[in-house]
């Protein structure tokens, strides 16, 4: 390539600052650098040739070529900026700033835990401390010391989940009961909530449930300070307008029992297709601890009196919400679970 003239020179900063004031983007921007200023530019081609040129017009075509190189730079970043800007411009003209924004997706407690917290706090005001034990329990524990002899109808294979002939998923939280007294002498006052099993599965049982065991022991305790204590607990549960009844049952593990009975939260009492038309619904099974038991852990009956009671938390939570099937709670329907 022969070396340019000044002309030329002239001519070709002339376009190139042409070019720039009218490009529209920045793809053509760029073509405009690599034309001019580029390696193999026209700016720099020009500088390059410097050493062919005579030496009397070097020192000014240098001079002149310097110059137009820094001109076309300035005026490239000029362009570059101006681009920019547009470009940000009609971006924010297309912003909708009406649209709502992006909501976080919040993590909240499944009413299942929601309703257990509640019902352990309700104890812990009356000075109940918090209890846990092994959902995989031994025969001893989940039966043996809980005075369900080996022939006891609840040991049934088709109630109870074996691992071994020894060991159970546990069918209730009343093994606690024993660990518990195992472990300190009285006065105990424990409330134990967790899950249980049993092979049962339909609309109103699932194989596995929860469930919140009390049990307090002390000297003179008696079936009065049950009834008090669960008067308590279903009125701060349910409102203190709620009745509630005490109806004579059976466990193996209690002595006197009773069931206790609340009244229907959806019909009030009048009757209606959930109490099945008593008007009642069935909340809780307790009972003064059977002598027997403290036998297993070497308390005397003589001395302390106790009572237990334990109750289905689906069961609790249901009523309290209004909720009419039991599968909701294991189905992770994010419509269901978002409304607590
Ligand atoms: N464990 C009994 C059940 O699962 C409930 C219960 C607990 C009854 C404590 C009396 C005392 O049905």
């Amino acid at each position: 390539m022969s070396p340019l003239t000044l002309e030329e020179l002239h001519q070709n900063a002339r376009q190139a600052l042409d070019d720039m004031a009218a490009a529209s983007s920045k793809e053509a921007l760029e073509q405009i650098r690599v034309r001019f200023l580029g390696r193999k530019g026209l700016i720099t081609q020009a500088l390059r040739s410097l050493g062919s040129l005579p030496a009397e017009v070097r020192p000014q075509f240098g001079q002149e070529a310097n110059r137009l190189k820094k001109l076309l730079e300035v005026h490239l970043e000029e362009a570059q900026d101006r681009l920019k800007k547009a470009a940000l411009a009609a971006e924010a003209a297309s912003l909708d700033v009406t649209l709502p924004g992006r909501r976080l997706d919040q993590g909240r407690l499944h009413p299942i835990t929601r309703i257990t917290r509640e019902i352990c706090d309700i104890f812990i005001r009356m000075g109940f401390q918090i209890a846990e034990g092994p959902e995989i329990e031994t025969d001893y524990y989940n039966f043996e010391a809980l005075n369900i002899p080996k022939d006891h109808p609840a040991r049934d294979m088709q109630d109870t989940f074996y691992i071994s002939d020894n060991v159970v998923l546990r069918t209730h939280t009343s093994p606690i009961q024993v660990r518990v007294m195992e472990q300190q002498q009285p006065p105990v006052r424990v409330i134990a909530p967790g899950k249980t099993f049993r092979r049962d599965s339909d609309l109103t049982h699932t194989p596995m449930f929860h469930q919140v065991e009390g049990l307090l022991v002390d000297q003179g305790v008696s079936f009065a300070d049950l009834k008090g204590v669960l008067t308590l607990f279903v009125q701060e549960m349910f409102g203190s307008d709620v009745s509630l009844r005490f109806r004579p049952s059976f466990f193996p593990f209690t002595e006197p029992s009773a069931e206790v009975d609340i009244q229907c939260v959806i019909c009030g009492g009048s009757g209606c297709r959930v109490c099945s038309q008593t008007g009642w619904l069935e909340i809780l099974g307790s009972g003064m601890v059977d002598p027997a038991v403290f036998g297993f852990v070497n308390y005397d009956p003589e001395v302390y009196t106790g009572f237990a009671f334990g109750m289905g938390i689906e069961r609790i939570a249901m009523l309290k919400y209004g909720i009419n099937d039991l599968r909701l709670f294991f189905e992770n329907d994010l419509r269901f679970l978002r409304q607590f």
